[in-house]
């Protein structure tokens, strides 16, 4: 079986001390750079935008993984690509074309998710699922790090992971917000390929160790 991949949420990290993190990450055992794009009119916060991408980029070693919480995405969709993303997020609730977003993202050669609010039932991919690199289930509200994990979540995940093995497609299942020790486990047993986590790596002590040990348990 396909290892369980950890992907640290850059959002949480020190941005006065963004390199020291970002070696951080890159001598560590995660496996992605989460890149949290937000622009104050999807999501109700603005986080940071291209030049911080572009820096980001300069050091990052690993697979980043971009998560377009803004408005009309497709505007972006190269940029991105020129800014060195691999993988490209958009929100199902920001898209009316998303099958048309979705070959816009893999024409630019990245990887190409669908994010998907609390509130929208996993159903909706039905008509999709195979043109989908991977879905990201937000287990909080988008906007912000440091907020609890909805525990409806789990019953989403497996619910896609049907889904995905019904139609024979690769989707890989990503996992976003409220990411800890605690509920890892539960999260890859139900399904989920990918554990984003923001404030429990970045806000620990000791982070390496802390990566380290969320990989093994989502691995165990
Ligand atoms: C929330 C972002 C998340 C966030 C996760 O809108 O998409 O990636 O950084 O942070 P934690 O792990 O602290 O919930
Ligand atoms: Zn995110």
């Amino acid at each position: 079986m396909d290892q369980k991949l950890i992907a640290p949420s850059v959002l949480a990290a020190d941005f006065a001390n963004l390199q020291r993190d970002i070696e951080m990450v890159n001598a560590s055992e995660a496996d992605w750079f989460h890149i949290d794009i937000m622009d104050g009119v999807f999501v109700p916060n603005i986080s940071f935008g291209m030049p911080v991408l572009e820096a980001i980029a300069k050091h990052a070693k690993k697979t980043i993984d971009v998560h377009l919480m803004i408005v009309d995405p497709d505007r972006y969709i190269k940029t991105f690509a020129d800014l060195g993303a691999n993988n490209l997020t958009v929100h199902y609730e920001a898209c009316t074309h998303l099958h048309r977003t979705l070959q816009a993202i893999k024409a630019e050669g990245m990887k190409a998710g669908v994010a998907l609010n609390p509130h929208t039932p996993v159903s909706l991919l039905q008509d999709i699922i195979n043109d989908l690199d991977q879905v990201c289930i937000m287990s909080v509200n988008p906007g912000f790090g440091g907020q609890s994990f909805i525990e409806n979540t789990y019953k989403k995940v497996s619910e896609l992971k049907e889904m995905i093995l019904k139609n024979n497609a690769k989707t890989k299942i990503e996992i976003d917000g409220g990411v800890t020790s605690k509920n890892a486990k539960q999260l890859t047993e139900a399904g989920a390929d990918i554990l984003v986590a923001g404030s429990f790596v970045f806000k620990s002590k000791t982070p390496l160790q802390t990566i380290k040990e969320l990989r093994a348990i989502a691995n165990s």
